[in-house]
């Protein structure tokens, strides 16, 4: 398999769907879908009685069928359920799930690549985050079973992935390291999946997908290189323009006057030191135009990775009302992306297009109940009886604190779970007639999108993004 030059970013939670994976893959570029918060997406996705029938065909063809047929059982409901109705809330990750969340994280996983690989040879990957830990062994396998070419990772240091990856080949026994605030050097606490016990069927063994480690400096690749539990077979070097979550700087934290953290010398990469490396290498922030693409050729990389152009496009899962908020926008350059240091329960920064009526406006954010019923974000921590307890810093801020969290930790935050499915037609409707509201985010070159645009045009797609990327490039 020979690498490509273009990787569609994976985007979460299913902005990267496998819609838009499926139409960047078939042009020979890599498509990816994300994983993250997958069960949430499949489950919401059946209650609303799965327009098309995507996901029913694409689960019908689980090796498993009692495991397809417990996920239908649960969640599908024909036409779908009256719009004012909630939907059903899932129990929530633990380091030890319970079975139909193991059922649900996998299957779900296996749905989204196989409809993206379905009916073409093009290359897919699975985007995953390290700081969503918890689901990641079920995302991986499932995606695995349905013969993902790329494992992507960043959001952390995944070293244990690769390991993982090699043993899930052949059904083997996995475990992760849980990070425990609280825990000290003795404590070892970890999660642990074993595919033969939730699924006791003989499998054929699985194809080892190459991982790619989303890195923001050349220390981290070498660490990951080195150090990893298994091979690691190339890099996306993410600078901090990119949509999504960002790394911090390095050093301490300092804001500008506007709030967002200061990025400086120390957090240019030296593209020297990871091409010395040796392993292929993709660029990504702010490189979606033809002129970075041959900037990222030229310093040595195999390509570049792009996030914010495909975001918008007609494939992506963001739903139609943003696309035609924020389309107009960035072509008349009135789009504005917030670094913001805090919103985010995972502490790291994350960029917020500014839209009126979204969480982005305070007013929103305030008149909305503070609630954490997903709890994808959730921080582990030790109990005094040395067992784990969960908070999240944007829940009821009483609960934090009663939970030993320190309240300076809950300003600002914001519920990114129900913003991000909210992104995607999959609101909650919470019990005091709240509706949840979007939470978009996009990476600083979003302006950029109006290069894409043909005369007059308020929309685009996936093909056009890689038409324009290519077509663009010096002979
Ligand atoms: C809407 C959106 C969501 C994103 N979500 C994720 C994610 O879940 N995981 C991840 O590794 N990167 C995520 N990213 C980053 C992209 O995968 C990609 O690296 C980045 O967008 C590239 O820079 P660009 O935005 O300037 O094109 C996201 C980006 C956007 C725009």
């Amino acid at each position: 398999m020979t690498n490509p030059m273009i990787i569609q970013g994976g985007m979460g939670a299913g902005v990267s769907n496998w819609i838009l994976a499926k139409t960047v893959s078939q042009t020979g570029q890599m498509g990816v879908v994300s994983g993250t918060a997958q069960g949430e997406i499949l489950a919401r996705t059946l209650q609303k009685g799965d327009p098309g029938g995507h996901y029913r065909r694409a689960i019908k063809q689980f090796p498993i069928s009692e495991s397809a047929q417990n996920i239908l059982g649960e969640f599908f409901i024909p036409n779908g359920k009256p719009l004012a109705k909630p939907f059903k809330n899932l129990p929530k990750f633990t380091h030890k799930p319970v079975k139909i969340l193991q059922e649900l994280t996998v299957v779900a996983n296996f749905a989204e690549v196989f409809l993206a690989k379905e009916g073409h040879n093009g290359p897919v990957g699975i985007n995953l985050l390290e700081k969503v830990l918890l689901p990641n062994l079920y995302s991986l396998y499932g995606a695995m079973m349905a013969g993902v070419d790329y494992v992507i990772m960043g959001a952390g240091i995944p070293r244990e992935i690769p390991g993982v990856l090699d043993k899930l080949t052949t059904h083997k026994p996995v475990c992760l390291k849980i990070p425990v605030e609280g825990a000290t050097a003795e404590d070892d606490y970890k999660i642990s999946f074993d595919p033969k016990s939730l699924f006791p069927a003989h499998l054929p063994e699985l194809k080892r997908p190459d991982f790619i480690g989303i890195i923001s400096s050349a220390t981290l690749a070498h660490v990951l290189a080195k150090k990893a539990s298994g091979k690691v077979n190339g890099f996306i070097v993410e600078g901090h323009t990119a949509g999504g979550h960002n790394a911090p700087p390095r050093g301490k934290l300092v804001l500008n006057e506007k709030q967002e953290p200061i990025y400086g010398n120390r957090d240019i990469v030296d593209y020297n030191k990871i091409k010395r490396i040796g392993l292929p290498f993709w660029l990504a922030g702010s490189y979606g135009s033809p002129e970075k693409l041959q900037e990222a050729l030229d310093v040595g990389a195999q390509g570049i990775q792009v996030g914010t152009a495909f975001a918008f496009c007609e494939e992506s899962g963001f739903s139609s009302e943003i696309k035609k908020k924020v389309i107009p926008k960035a072509k008349n350059g009135a789009a504005l992306v917030f670094t913001d240091p805090k919103a985010s329960p995972t502490g790291y920064p994350f960029k917020v297009v500014s839209i009126e009526g979204t969480v982005s406006e305070n007013k929103e954010y305030l008149e909305r109940p503070r609630i954490c019923d997903m709890g994808y974000l959730r921080h582990l921590y030790k109990k005094q009886d040395g067992s784990l307890g969960y908070r999240c810093p944007s829940e009821p801020v009483e609960l934090f604190v009663k939970k030993g969290g320190d309240p300076e930790e809950t300003k600002d935050r914001k519920c990114l779970c129900n913003g991000l499915l909210a992104n995607l037609d999959l609101a909650q409707q919470q019990k005091n007639n709240y509706t949840e509201k979007v939470f978009i985010t996009a990476g600083d070159d979003i302006k950029s999108i109006s290069r894409i645009l043909k005369n007059g045009s308020f929309s685009y797609s996936a093909t056009d993004v890689i038409n324009y990327l290519l077509n663009g490039l010096s002979a």
